[in-house]
């Protein structure tokens, strides 16, 4: 998730209890492929996040096929493309959700994506494949720093999609097959349309028949389903009655590192966890600004007493240290 799942998060949660599958926030691909060498650290993670993919969106074939490989360099585990982002400077692109108006250009992206998986399979290089120097050179930087684990052989990794159920009203009858067609290795769908933005309720029916098409379409493509997931349990009931393969969950984990637990904390385990989290985040982003921690100490500082207060200092902090003593007065207080 965009401003959310960075390195930082993702291996928090992977300490607390390791998630089945991450994902990387996604990366515009026409960026990327230009040399926009910044964008790289949202591919940053480590060893124990895996299995972790990367998300990338864009709308460009050229630079799908570029950061694709990029992708497969830095040793990511799989590589899923963003057909659901509803954000408007994403989509009145033609990137993300608006790609469910253009299923000829969804597929050309996909045989892209899947053309550089398997050339990467195949031993071509970045600089054979036309990857800008200051990319291979960033990337070589951040193998030696410990931020990629690039993989010692070239297995062909999983390309999935990730989307939605349409733009304006449901199109899954004709979407979901065109997507199917390209035999991608996984389909994640979250039951809301592009014009539903992040409200109502994400339809569990309409998945469940998603659910069917893929069966019936005898594809060896696992599917997920994805929207409102409450907890484990809340989870499981819906993967079950939906018949689907698994599912994504978004923000439920806010504030929430322990959803993969099914843990409740305390108030001051969270306390504690929110401190690992901002020192985790500084030991990722040692010369990144603090303000993108704030809003994740305010998401863990709820449910007692003087947390508005400790929430109000929180948006205020500028270091993990600044962190510590505003939980250490809290806790001395409390004996
Ligand atoms: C702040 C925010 C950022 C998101 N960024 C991404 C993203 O980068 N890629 C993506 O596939 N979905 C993204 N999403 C959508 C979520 O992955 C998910 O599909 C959606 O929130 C519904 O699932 P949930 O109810 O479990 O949150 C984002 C959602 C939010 C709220």
């Amino acid at each position: 998730m965009d401003g959310i799942t960075d390195a930082s998060f993702r291996k928090l949660i992977a300490t607390i209890h390791p998630a089945s599958v991450t994902f990387t926030e996604f990366v515009n691909v026409e960026g990327l492929a230009r040399g926009a060498v910044s964008m790289l650290r949202a591919f940053q993670f480590s060893e124990k996040e895996r299995p972790i993919v990367a998300q990338i969106y864009g709308t460009e074939e050229d630079s799908f096929y570029k950061s694709a490989l990029m992708v497969c360099a830095l040793g990511f585990d799989g590589i899923d493309i963003n057909m659901g982002c509803p954000a408007k400077k994403v989509e009145r692109r033609g990137a993300g959700a608006g790609l469910i108006e253009t299923p000829g250009k969804a597929q050309a992206i996909i045989r892209s994506v899947q053309k550089a998986r398997d050339d990467w399979a195949n031993g071509i290089t970045l600089s054979e494949a036309g990857i800008r120097p200051k990319l291979i050179t960033a990337i070589q930087e951040m193998e030696k720093e410990k931020k990629v684990f690039p993989k010692k052989n070239r297995d062909l990794l999983p390309v999935s999609v990730k989307t939605r159920i349409g733009t304006c009203e449901t199109c899954i009858e004709s979407w979901i097959p065109t997507l199917l067609e390209m035999n991608i290795d996984v389909l994640s769908v979250h039951g809301r349309t592009l014009k539903q933005m992040y409200t109502g309720s994400a339809n569990w029916k309409i998945l469940a028949r998603i659910a069917e098409i893929v069966k019936n379409s005898g594809k060896n493509t696992l599917f997920l389903g994805n929207g409102d997931i409450e907890n484990l349990e809340d989870g499981e009931k819906k993967c079950r009655e939906a018949k689907t393969n698994g599912a994504l969950i978004g923000r439920a984990l806010f504030g929430n590192p322990w959803f993969f637990s099914g843990k409740i904390p305390s108030p001051i385990e969270r306390l504690h966890i929110a401190l690992l989290h901002a020192q985790i985040y500084e030991e990722c982003f040692p010369s990144a600004p603090f303000f993108p921690m704030r809003k994740h100490l305010g998401w863990y500082a709820k449910g007692f007493n003087g947390a508005r207060e400790m929430r109000n200092e929180c948006m205020h902090s500028n270091s993990a240290e600044e962190v510590f003593k505003i939980i250490n007065t809290y806790e001395q207080h409390q004996e």
